[in-house]
């Protein structure tokens, strides 16, 4: 539909305009400024509605359609009967399945970005429902679900019909999609009620864990990723084929009761006096609704509402499900019936959009960094962009077959993406818009760090990065220091990377050890210390001395060793030192242990000078012996076997000893290595040797 160059000037365009002025324009300036934006906006909604793959934000579209929507309102004479502003959005995919109407038009929403927005929304309430300014509405609010809007009708009880929201006017029929979704009852009880006919509006979604797993066997069967649930979603509710629905785990909430109508053929949907009644009805009739009092509640007044909205964008990456935003809606059928609706939404309710977690911008350049573990790292330089309110100008590349598979070049405009904390990273290069001046990343095959400009870089077999054997500048022992002292791992308070780098600098710290021996005395002589800050900083490292051993053993930098696994680790040793015994296969029947790990793990423990350094911490009394804390947590303390002990020895029959391992862990055992007195069970199999032997004794 549009050729290359066409998206190429189709994007500038769109970028161009989101700066442009659109105040005091005469006649002639804002007939083109029209013609642009009218152009830009259509390209947009091409790229969001129809081929599912956005260039810019929402808000970056809610920008451009704002000034159009403006200059049409100053230049009636401008505003053309197909311009964006006078439609809703169309999702109809050329080729389309059966078309079929909506008993009501589905509308957009009008979008808020703000307090201040919510305000103003609130205030323009009161002004259309007549109530004075001190009125306080009451509010129902509601995740903004991101995946597809469906339609559902039901005559005398059953469903007879599933379409997609379509244009608004004008849906796709997918009932044969909606019937292999669970969360859709095929009956409903409407008729107890007195209803005929209802037409129900709700969100097909898929969880994000989900999600995770349908890409990874999209992976392995060599097929294309979605990229995102929302694009999972609403090609599953598309797809001919209600096998691949189902396949997809597709869930429908429902959010609105569309139109109702009586025995008699009158429409009712005013039956309830509340939108909050209408949803708990839906829910008590076997719909899957917004749950109350987590996912929605009733505001007495727009201030909880807009306490709802922030506490909602802390939380929204934790929630199951992706949103973008929360929808408030006015509760009073009364108040919503007075204010009505615009061609394209409901005045009655707006969406609180969240910050935009995506944006586009151009990459200016890869750098390399040491990590920890010495691999060498690609990080993009991205020309600064906000993304959820934070200025973004580093994004991870991860390793070379990251770039390579997503084919990155230094000069592409990128779609970079940043959910909570999580370092951002780029999902995609926007590639039609390269116009041939872009570069491939090439990749260092010496260590760019290493003085001698001599180092060839190695890559083990089965590892995606690229390491530094040697590592003699430093960096990579700086990186140790950072990760150890980090918050996950000891958690020295006061101990910043600044820091760090400054005792390297004074050959302070050469071994974890040398942080367990600093001498507080020559820190607080150091130009920006002073005495307190060396106390706080000794405080910090000696409780740190005191910590459980799980994360003493996830800030030691062992690859692939993270917080998850130093848990379970921790609760299989008395002490740290115990890890130097153990075989693959003691570690890989830990659950979440696999041969790399395990690897990694006997590697670093039977290396005397790691050995060595743990110990010299030992005497500078670091905590080597697992707690109680260590041995709870990672503990399945509802298993039948939760709080037991279990030793297997001899050749059992029917499993290895491996699975039987496995199995009992996963029960909540803690698998022994040894006969003693507090093992609670000893699986005897053939050929049992001296630890039958030892049982027996201790038995006597
Ligand atoms: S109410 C007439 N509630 O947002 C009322 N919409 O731009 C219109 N959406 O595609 C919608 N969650 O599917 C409403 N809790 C919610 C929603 C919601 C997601 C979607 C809706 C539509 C878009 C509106």
């Amino acid at each position: 539909m549009y050729s290359k160059e066409e998206q190429r000037k189709s994007y500038d365009l769109s970028k161009q305009l989101l700066t442009a002025n659109v105040d005091s324009r005469s006649l002639s300036e804002a007939t083109t400024l029209v013609a642009d934006l009218t152009a830009a906006l259509k390209y947009n909604e091409w790229r969001y509605y129809i081929i599912d793959d956005p260039q810019i934000s929402d808000f970056e579209y809610d920008t451009l359609y704002k000034k159009l929507e403006y200059l049409e309102k100053h230049f009636p004479q401008l505003q053309k009967n197909d311009s964006p502003t006078v439609r809703v959005g169309s999702d109809i995919l050329e080729n389309a399945v059966a078309a079929v109407p909506h008993l009501t038009p589905m509308l957009s929403l009008e979008n808020s970005y703000n307090a201040d927005d919510l305000m103003d929304f609130d205030k323009q309430i009161k002004k259309l429902s007549d109530l004075p300014d001190e009125t306080e509405i009451e509010y129902v609010v509601e995740p903004k679900f991101d995946g597809g809007t469906i339609a559902l009708v039901y005559e005398n009880d059953i469903l007879v019909r599933a379409t997609t929201r379509g244009n608004g006017v004008i849906g796709e029929d997918m009932t044969h999609n909606a019937k292999a979704m669970r969360s859709i009852p095929l009956r409903a009880a409407f008729s107890e009620h007195g209803l005929s006919k209802v037409e129900l509006r709700g969100e097909a979604l898929i969880r994000k864990d989900v999600f995770e797993k349908i890409n990874k066997q999209r992976e392995a069967n060599g097929l294309q990723l979605f990229a995102n649930p929302r694009n999972a979603a609403t090609g599953g509710l598309r797809t001919k084929d209600a096998n691949e629905t189902k396949a997809r785990c597709l869930e429908a909430f429902i959010y609105q009761l569309g139109f109702a109508e009586n025995t008699e053929g009158v429409q009712v949907v005013r039956n309830f006096n509340t939108h909050y009644e209408s949803i708990e009805f839906l829910g008590k009739l076997g719909f899957k609704v917004p749950k109350s009092g987590h996912e929605t509640t009733i505001c007495k007044n727009i201030t909880e509402v807009i306490a709802f909205c922030n506490a909602w964008q802390e939380k929204r990456d934790a929630y199951e499900y992706e949103i973008d935003g929360i929808v408030v809606k006015v509760n009073e059928l009364n108040i919503q019936d007075q204010c009505g609706y615009t061609s394209h939404h409901p005045r009655w309710a707006v969406a609180f959009k969240f910050k935009a977690k995506q944006a586009t911008t151009r990459l200016r350049d890869v750098e390399f960094q040491v990590g920890k573990t010495g691999a060498i790292t690609p990080v993009a330089k991205l020309e600064p962009v906000s993304l959820a309110g934070v200025t973004v100008s580093n994004a991870s590349l991860h390793n070379q077959d990251f770039i390579n598979a997503k084919d990155i070049r230094i000069g592409d405009q990128v779609l970079v993406e940043r959910a909570g904390d999580v370092i951002p990273y780029i999902v995609k290069p926007l590639s039609e818009l390269r116009d041939g001046t872009e570069k491939i990343v090439q990749f260092p095959e010496l260590c760019p760090f290493d003085m001698t400009k001599s180092v060839k870089l190695i890559r083990e077999e089965g590892e995606a990065a690229y390491r530094c054997p040697t590592c003699t500048c430093g960096r990579q022992d700086y990186q140790k220091f950072v990760y150890h002292a980090s918050k996950d791992a000891m958690d020295i308070e006061g101990l910043s990377k600044a820091t760090i780098e400054r005792f390297q600098q004074l050959g302070w710290l050469n071994t974890l050890a040398d942080l367990y021996r600093l001498n507080y005395d020559a820190i607080s002589k150091l130009e920006g210390f002073g005495k307190k800050s060396a106390e706080n900083l000794e405080k910090a490292i000696e409780k740190a001395k005191n910590n459980p051993i799980q994360r003493l053993l996830h800030s030691l930098s062992i690859h692939q060793l993270g917080r998850k696994a130093a848990k379970l680790l921790a609760a299989e040793v008395e002490t740290v030192f115990d890890l130097s015994t153990f075989s693959v296969e003691r570690l890989t029947s830990i659950k979440e242990v696999g041969p790399i790990l395990a690897q990694k793990v006997i590697e670093y423990f039977t290396n005397e000078k790691n050995i060595a350094v743990l110990k010299d911490m030992e005497n500078l009394g670091v905590n080597m012996t697992a707690t109680a804390e260590d041995r709870k947590i990672a503990q399945n303390t509802e298993g039948v076997l939760a709080g037991k002990t279990i030793l297997f020895t001899g050749a059992l029959q029917q499993f290895t000893r491996e699975t039987a391992e496995k199995a009992a862990a996963a029960a909540g055992a803690t698998l022994s290595s040894s006969v003693s007195k507090n093992l609670n069970i000893l699986v005897v199999g053939e050929k049992a040797g001296s630890k039958l032997k030892k049982a027996q004794d201790l038995k006597t």
